[in-house]
């Protein structure tokens, strides 16, 4: 799991003060404000558009186009749970049920801990559902409990 570091504006000034001289920096700056923050800060914006002698929505468009750069904190774990027709056969429907009644976890709700559980359709992992994928490791079978216990702790194998 990446670990990230707070938002400082310091230190997203000298990251920016560090690949200023490249050219066509913004790019190289936004990917690296990400590697150390885990997003874009919308702080971060008018630093960069005043170091690269831009507008800040030119600051914004690139962002934007770029689907990969987030601007919000984003949860250290995604837990992605299956809805399709499959799961929902073998009871994933209760199994959301069940997080959000006894875990107070809503599915494609807000983050839990240090994760969010999303909905996803078909892992192809269907006879062994209701199936869920946490940090690129599928797993099945997997009851309200079980997901509850990967938003606190983490671990596909507990
Ligand atoms: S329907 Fe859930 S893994 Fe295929």
């Amino acid at each position: 799991m990446a670990e990230y570091s707070a938002w400082s504006e310091d230190s997203a000034r000298l990251i920016i003060a560090g690949l200023v001289h490249l050219e066509g920096a913004t790019l190289p700056i936004l990917h690296a404000l990400q590697d150390e923050f885990g997003y874009v800060d919308p702080e971060a914006v008018p630093l960069i558009a005043e170091a690269l002698n831009l507008s800040r929505a030119e600051i914004h468009g690139a962002i934007s186009f770029y689907h990969d750069f987030k601007t919000t904190p984003q949860p250290a774990r995604t837990i992605k749970l299956c809805r399709a027709e499959a799961c929902q056969a073998l009871g994933c429907e209760s199994v959301v049920v069940e997080l959000a009644r006894t875990h107070g976890i809503a599915v494609d709700g807000d983050q839990v801990g240090d994760a969010r559980v999303e909905t996803v359709y078909c892992l192809g992992n269907c006879a062994l559902g209701p199936s869920a994928l946490v940090d690129g490791e599928l797993i099945g079978r997997v009851d309200a409990a079980r997901i509850a216990g990967l938003c606190k702790h983490g671990r596909a194998h507990s």
